[in-house]
């Protein structure tokens, strides 16, 4: 497998980009200011990462915060909904493992992400981002909550496209021991619950600190 997931993943989201796009969310932006951003200092000037933002709805939310914007976007397709949403946002078209940085963030934001990656590369990542962090910095992580723990390709279903891309899928456990194992510390946790006629997901939010 190794490097094919790459591949395969930026194969399904630029398939999937526009109904992506297109399809109706059941959270709301008000779920995403009011309660998962409430208590994050989102001062001016402050510097976020994006890790996958998709089709970009929450980069136009950080621009519209007053914050320095990064992107890492692996889908051409989806880059280029980010850039028509947050044209002030840097986006980089790039596996996020072919990425350097000079400057640290204060914030590292990865929405529906970390599950793309086998539970290998997703360590490898956490090592990586790890020092893009600034000391004080804060990584906010979600993924959906399992049963049970478990990985491999599958197809999205709830996508009309029926296309396959890399899964893992976390249990509330799992997810936060992947964190304690690459040295973050969590420093909050919140849920987020889509429940709507296509998708009944709950899904774990968390806030890790060094
Ligand atoms: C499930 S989508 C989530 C999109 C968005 N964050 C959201 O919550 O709607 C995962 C996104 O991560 C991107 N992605 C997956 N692997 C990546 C990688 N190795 N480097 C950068 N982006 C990646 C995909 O292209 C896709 O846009």
């Amino acid at each position: 497998m190794k490097k094919d997931y790459i591949k395969e993943n930026k194969n399904a989201y630029d398939t999937l980009a526009h109904e992506y796009e297109n399809r109706n969310y059941a959270v709301q932006d008000d779920f995403y200011q009011n309660i998962m951003f409430k208590d994050l200092d989102f001062t001016k000037g402050k510097k976020i990462l994006e890790i996958g933002p998709g089709r970009g709805a929450r980069l136009k939310n950080f621009c519209d915060y007053g914050l320095d914007v990064t992107a890492i976007e692996l889908s051409s397709e989806m880059s280029k909904l980010c850039l028509e949403k947050a044209p002030r946002a840097k986006i980089i078209n790039k596996n996020v493992f072919d990425c350097e940085f000079k400057d640290k963030f204060d914030f590292i934001y990865m929405e529906a992400v970390i599950h793309n990656f086998p539970i290998t590369e997703a360590e490898k990542l956490l090592d990586v981002i790890y020092n893009w962090l600034k000391d004080d910095g804060i990584l906010i992580c979600t993924t959906t909550v399992d049963e049970i723990e478990k990985e491999g390709y599958q197809e999205k279903q709830d996508y009309d496209n029926k296309i396959k891309r890399f899964r893992h899928h976390y249990t509330e456990e799992s997810f936060k021991n992947l964190f304690i194992k690459h040295n973050y510390k969590i420093k909050d946790k919140k849920y987020k619950e889509e429940i709507d006629k296509d998708r009944k997901k709950l899904w774990q939010i968390l806030y890790l600190t060094k």
